[in-house]
């Protein structure tokens, strides 16, 4: 049973929504806005190096008009494995020939550190109100240590045994990422993507399932689905596509281009930018190879061999190789200020 309905006595924000942390594409800046309209911002922290989180760290605890959340990978960082890393080469070859690029000269590299000591001795000074990871949780003294400073602990299910799992290892809510979500898939106990439901299925099944409040995440971008989420006893929402062409975003031209063209309502999950499943709208690339390539390394290693070929095409105003993230309702997408946005989804909560 649920018996916590509402996400604010946990986490006293205006409203109970979240800006979801979408690396890569945002930082203090759009985190700032939120906070300011009301909302919980949230600053992702996977690919930041240390000096940069922690001024990106110093500006939240500086500026932010109320609380705001940090967020960090959980994943494992595979064993360097250059026979994989080859096959992957080889995957990509036409790429590489049509692009002029020779693939013994790409620099294998991931680009996405997980949560560590390290990242804790950054982050412990400034204790922030909410810590947010994605792909499970780290280990039992490091996790111990961030609720130590008093963070409240937020981490992504795609399954009730994920919620489950959550709720058992310690977590204060538990945000159910639907399907249709845009981004890494946070999956951590399964890698079977027939287990993965959308959000409407799955937000009442953590409902029942848990004694935590439930966070709403995947195919929200407007009033309406806020208020759906609320009916289907979500006690939050947390929305990320939505906010991806707000000029506080660092989008790339190229893909707020795509965001609000009608290539974005076919998107699907690939594995082909990170080794990760993740959606995005689908490109060449994603065409001609296949979404879900069985070439495709261990995550974060499919990165750095995909990386001279995006620069390569985006330089030509093409996203053949661009990982476009995108969740399934890119509708709410706008040029408008992340303060607009969030108070358009806001009004789903009177
Ligand atoms: C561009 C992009 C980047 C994302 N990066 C992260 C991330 O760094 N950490 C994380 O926990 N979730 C990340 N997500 C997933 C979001 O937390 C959230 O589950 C998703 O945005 C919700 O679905 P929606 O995009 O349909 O609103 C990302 C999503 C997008 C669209």
């Amino acid at each position: 049973m649920n018996c916590n309905s509402t996400l604010t006595p946990l986490i006293p924000s205006r409203y109970p929504l979240i800006q979801a942390p979408m690396a890569g594409a945002q930082g203090s800046a759009m985190a700032l806005a939120v906070c300011a309209a009301g909302g919980v911002g949230s600053l992702p922290a996977a690919m930041l190096s240390p000096e940069a989180l922690q001024a990106e760290l110093q500006v939240l605890r500086t500026q932010a008009a109320g609380p705001w959340n940090v967020n960090f990978f959980c994943h494992t960082p595979p064993q360097p494995d250059p026979a994989a890393e080859s096959r992957w080469r080889e995957a990509l070859r036409p790429f590489y020939e049509e692009a002029g690029i020779d693939p013994a000269r790409v620099p294998a590299g991931g680009g996405r550190v997980p949560f560590s000591r390290a990242v804790a001795d950054i982050v412990e000074p400034f204790a922030p109100p909410v810590v947010s990871f994605h792909f499970g949780l780290p280990a039992p003294d490091l996790l111990a240590r961030v609720k130590s400073w008093g963070s409240v602990v937020l981490s992504s299910a795609t399954t009730v045994e994920e919620a489950l799992w959550l709720q058992a290892h310690g977590v204060d809510a538990v945000i159910a990422q639907g399907l249709e979500a845009g981004g890494h898939r946070g999956m951590f106990l399964t890698s079977e993507l027939g287990t993965q439901i959308g959000t409407f299925a799955l937000l009442p099944q953590i409902v029942s399932a848990v004694k935590l409040p439930v966070i709403a995440a995947g195919g929200i971008a407007d009033a309406d689905g806020v208020r759906a989420a609320m009916a289907l006893g979500a006690a939050g929402v947390q929305v990320g596509t939505a906010y991806l062409c707000c000029p506080e975003a660092t989008t790339s031209a190229l893909h707020r281009q795509a965001l609000m063209s009608e290539a974005a309502r076919h998107t699907e999950l690939t594995t082909l930018f990170s080794g990760r499943p993740a959606r995005g709208i689908v490109n060449r690339l994603m065409r001609e190879l296949g979404p879900l390539h069985p070439a495709a390394p261990a995550f974060p290693m499919a990165t750095a061999a995909v990386a001279p070929l995006r620069a390569h095409f985006e330089a030509l105003g093409r996203t053949d190789c661009s990982p476009l993230w995108s969740g399934q309702n890119a509708s709410g997408c706008r040029n408008a200020p992340a303060a607009e946005i969030t108070a358009a989804l806001a009004r789903g909560f009177e």
